[in-house]
């Protein structure tokens, strides 16, 4: 891969890729945790005299938090105290006028990238370059550095389609997500803990079975959905209430793909004991095998119990090695924070080399100011693609840019 400190930024014009797609309420930013993380990169072109443009998406067409990046200029330039000038534009007349007229240390806001067609297909590398926004933007720009390791696992034309237009260098972000992922995945100090929570619940059991099959992981910790479908996969009765929520996500369907895993692993897997729902506004707390599971019927799982916390914290107070995607519960609901947020506490404090990632759940470590994870990975999808074994496209398309311009640069 290339390296950002090779290269001289005077001058410059550099597309800096970042992923700050953020939690959004009301058109407002509601945590800042993906800018802070490419503020080292950014200073660095900065101070190295380099005229940044910085190019995001935000959310996707047609969901809740898909929006323009007016907001996202907004932030960063609080952050970095200068102006960010925001504009509406991607690769069209208006931003190559504006990426043109720039001086060194200055900063632009492109618009959401997701705004252009090319970009929310995922087409390889070859096709991606091929693309107008790569044409286009290649026509006003030196370099393009890449921090958006959470978007990774996307093939998309800004992430992948400059490898062989422009140097693609990866930011100080991606070097330490990459460093860290690898370090986790690869290590063989045991016991290896996995804590897999959240809703992605397919990538989830992909990365169980790739973990379990290939020896990296001693056992596995489950919480949120995941943890719901592998307590379905163990034979237990999660109630009408529950098994119509994940039928109607789709997620029953996958309880056979569980029941394979536990085939195998059973004894690796580990499920919640017990579930807090939601009882007259309050928090309820029950035992997967008291009568009151009866409860289960009629109100939805919240969040996993104490009594699950203290055995899960038990496991990662041994652990050499902890990976954590995902959250427990509605951690956005304070009083069904308490099971992720004891779990993160718990990785926090224990001497292991541990990383939380999980896109937005992130936020909750900041929130409740938890301390002593060794990594906390910006990435959602990419992180668990990474453990699923997958091979990440942009990681692809940095090797195919040393390869191109490794040496000429
Ligand atoms: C994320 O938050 O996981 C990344 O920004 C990728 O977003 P996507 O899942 O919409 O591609």
């Amino acid at each position: 891969m290339l390296k950002l400190t090779d290269f001289d930024y005077h001058g410059k014009t550099v597309l800096f890729r970042a992923d700050l797609n953020s939690p959004m309420e009301n058109g407002r930013i509601t945590s800042d945790a993906r800018f802070r993380a490419i503020l080292p990169t950014l200073e660095y072109l900065l101070e190295h005299g380099a005229k940044v443009v910085v190019a995001t998406h935000q959310g996707r067409p047609y969901s809740g938090d898909f929006s323009t990046t007016e907001e996202h200029a907004r932030v960063l330039g609080e952050l970095i105290g200068r102006e960010v000038e925001y504009v509406e534009d991607i690769f069209g007349k208006y931003a190559r006028e504006r990426i043109r007229a720039m001086e060194p240390g200055e900063v632009l806001m492109l618009e959401n990238l997701r705004f252009a067609s090319e970009e929310v297909k995922y087409v390889p590398l070859e096709k991606s370059e091929r693309s107008f926004l790569v044409r286009k933007l290649a026509e006003v720009i030196d370099l393009v550095v890449n921090d958006a390791f959470a978007t990774a696992h996307r093939s998309a034309a800004s992430l992948v389609g400059f490898a062989r237009v422009k140097p693609l260098i990866p930011g100080f972000l991606m070097g330490r997500e990459i460093g860290a992922l690898k370090k986790a995945y690869e290590s063989t100090e045991k016991p290896r803990v996995y804590v897999l929570g959240g809703a992605k619940v397919d990538d989830s059991l992909r990365v169980a079975e790739n973990v379990l099959k290939s020896g990296r992981a001693d056992v596995i910790l489950t919480g949120g959905l995941v943890g719901h479908v592998f307590t379905l996969a163990k034979g237990y009765d999660l109630g009408d209430a529950n098994i119509e929520f994940l039928s109607k996500r789709g997620l029953i369907e996958l309880v056979d793909h569980a029941e394979k895993i536990l085939d195998e692993f059973y004894p690796y897997v580990r499920t919640p004991v017990d579930f807090a729902v939601e009882l007259d506004g309050e928090r309820v707390e029950v035992d997967l095998l008291s009568d009151e599971k009866a409860l289960f019927d009629r109100y939805p799982i919240l969040d996993i119990g104490s009594r699950t916390v203290e055995k899960y914290a038990e496991i990662l107070g041994n652990a050499s090695i902890i990976v954590a995607n995902g959250p427990m519960g509605v951690f956005e609901r304070e009083e069904f924070a308490l099971g992720t947020i004891g779990v993160f506490r718990a990785i926090g404090e224990s001497r292991a080399f541990s990383i939380v990632g999980g896109g937005h759940s992130i936020a909750g470590i900041y929130l409740y100011g938890i301390e002593g994870i060794s990594h906390i990975s910006t990435g959602g999808g990419a992180m668990l693609e990474f453990f699923a074994g997958k091979e990440l496209p942009l990681l692809r398309a940095f090797e195919v840019s040393a390869e191109h311009f490794g040496g000429k640069a």
